[in-house]
């Protein structure tokens, strides 16, 4: 079967490479000749873990090219997916769908009569699904195709692992033929006890959303929890720990931080409230966690200003992370883009380190060291933030801090220290819910 994704993001990248990885022909599209000239060399734009590796070795194996011209791709395509950018609309919240409907129209002018099966991979509002389809009749009465929808639960940081291993796959058809296409390409899971999941394409394009609004309420409701446990002597990994034994309730994504950020949660969770006051249904529940998490952003810059007294003027901080979680370079959305400049404004020195978000990072956020290392950003500060829980942070040890900082000020946003240690040690320790 041979496949054609148009978009390389992480969504369409992760997605061509692991159907090439199947077995299956995979062409990935994408307009930015820049990007397809470097991924024909094997060469990731983006940093995800064991991408690299995957990508090169199924160039070489023939199962894996790259091309900006779609109109040659689709000609022996059998299945093409959607996988473009759905950013959201800076009006009003809505996913933003030019690039789907631009693809929609593009696809339509290649088709000739041969069938083809459709699937929108990018997440998409209810009803675009039809609209796609709508779009590909009207600019080709000669389109021979199905619409499915496909909607990726990809993790940033463990892409691969979770398209490999997901918990499912939802899959969203009008046809049967459609089912069995999309049986066939997703067997080497379903072999392995994945359940595929066949609803209507409505319903497909419905549970992405909700899955991702569902999470980010999770994440905003331990937060709360932990501002709770920090008010009340509760400790919330305790706290996190007794409620995630509970079957119901479940243990993942009950980490208590500064807020949710990345590429989908902010953008998804605007965009299903947009679909609930599009269909009067509105979803108040995910307006207050939007609502919420924006402002717990903000505070967590007072939170460092008032663990150093009230004022961060002259103070030479460490900033340990900056990207909105680890094993990632990307920065959408990043709880950094918020609190950092309210530190440098309140006239704090800052001095950060990231082990893959620094080049991103830098075009966003003004007045900031960069450095090569955390020991260098550390070197004579007189208090330590951390933003974001990379492995090397774990690292980190009472008598290494004790070594370079000048002053004895943590504020452990992520909860990466040992709270006992850090007492025990003589340092005035922050950390969320405890
Ligand atoms: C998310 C969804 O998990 C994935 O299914 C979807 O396809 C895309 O969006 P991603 O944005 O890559 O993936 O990261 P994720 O690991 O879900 O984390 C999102 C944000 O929530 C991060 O800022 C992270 O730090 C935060 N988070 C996550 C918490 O604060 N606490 C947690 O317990 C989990």
């Amino acid at each position: 079967m041979n496949i054609v994704v148009i978009g390389t993001g992480y969504v369409g990248l992760v997605s061509g490479t692991c159907f090439a990885e199947f077995g299956f022909n995979v062409t990935c599209v994408d307009k930015i000749a820049e990007k397809i000239t470097k991924l024909q060399q094997g060469i990731v734009p983006i940093y995800e873990p064991a991408l690299d590796d995957m990508v090169k070795r199924n160039i070489k194996a023939g199962r894996l090219s790259f091309s900006c011209d779609l109109k040659d791709a689709l000609k022996n395509s059998d299945v093409v997916f959607i996988a473009v950018g759905t950013p959201t609309k800076k009006d009003d919240g809505c996913a933003d769908l030019q690039y789907v409907y631009a693809s929609a129209k593009e696809i339509a002018l290649s088709l000739d009569d041969r069938y083809r099966l459709i699937v929108v991979k990018s997440t998409v509002p209810v009803g675009t699904g039809r609209k796609v389809a709508q779009i590909i009749k009207v600019n080709n009465e000669k389109a021979n195709f199905d619409m499915a929808s496909n909607p990726e639960f990809l993790r940033e940081g463990s892409a691969i692992e979770d398209f490999m291993h997901p918990d499912r796959v939802v899959i969203g058809t009008d046809t049967e033929k459609a089912q069995k296409i999309m049986a066939k390409l997703y067997e080497p899971l379903s072999k392995d006890n994945v359940p595929l999941l066949f609803t209507e394409i409505e319903t497909s394009e419905l549970i992405k959303y909700t899955a991702n609004a569902f999470l980010a309420m999770k994440i905003t409701f331990i937060n709360e929890i932990s501002d709770l446990c920090e008010k009340c002597g509760a400790n919330i990994r305790d706290v996190a720990k007794g409620i995630g034994l509970d079957s119901r309730i479940g243990s993942k994504f009950l980490q208590a931080g500064p807020g949710y950020g990345g590429s989908c949660f902010p953008k998804d969770t605007l965009a299903l409230i947009q679909i609930g006051k599009e269909y009067s249904s509105p979803i108040r529940s995910i307006e207050t966690v939007v609502s919420i998490n924006e402002k717990r952003k903000k505070d967590m810059a007072y939170r460092i200003i008032d663990a150093l007294g009230g004022s961060v003027e002259g103070k030479d901080i460490a900033v340990l992370g900056v990207t909105f979680k680890p094993n990632t370079d990307d920065m959408r959305e990043a709880p950094a883009l918020d609190i950092l400049p309210i530190l440098t404004k309140a006239g704090a020195k800052l001095k950060a380190y990231d082990p893959k978000g620094m080049d991103e990072a830098a075009k966003l956020l003004k007045d900031i060291e960069w450095t090569a290392s955390s020991s260098e950003a550390l070197k004579d500060a007189d208090a330590l933030v951390i933003l974001t829980e990379w492995e090397e942070f774990y690292k980190i040890t009472p008598t290494d801090l004790k070594k370079l900082m000048k002053g004895k000020t943590i504020i452990d946003l992520r909860n990466v220290m040992d709270l006992k240690a850090m007492k025990d040690e003589g340092f005035t320790y922050s950390c969320i819910g405890c």
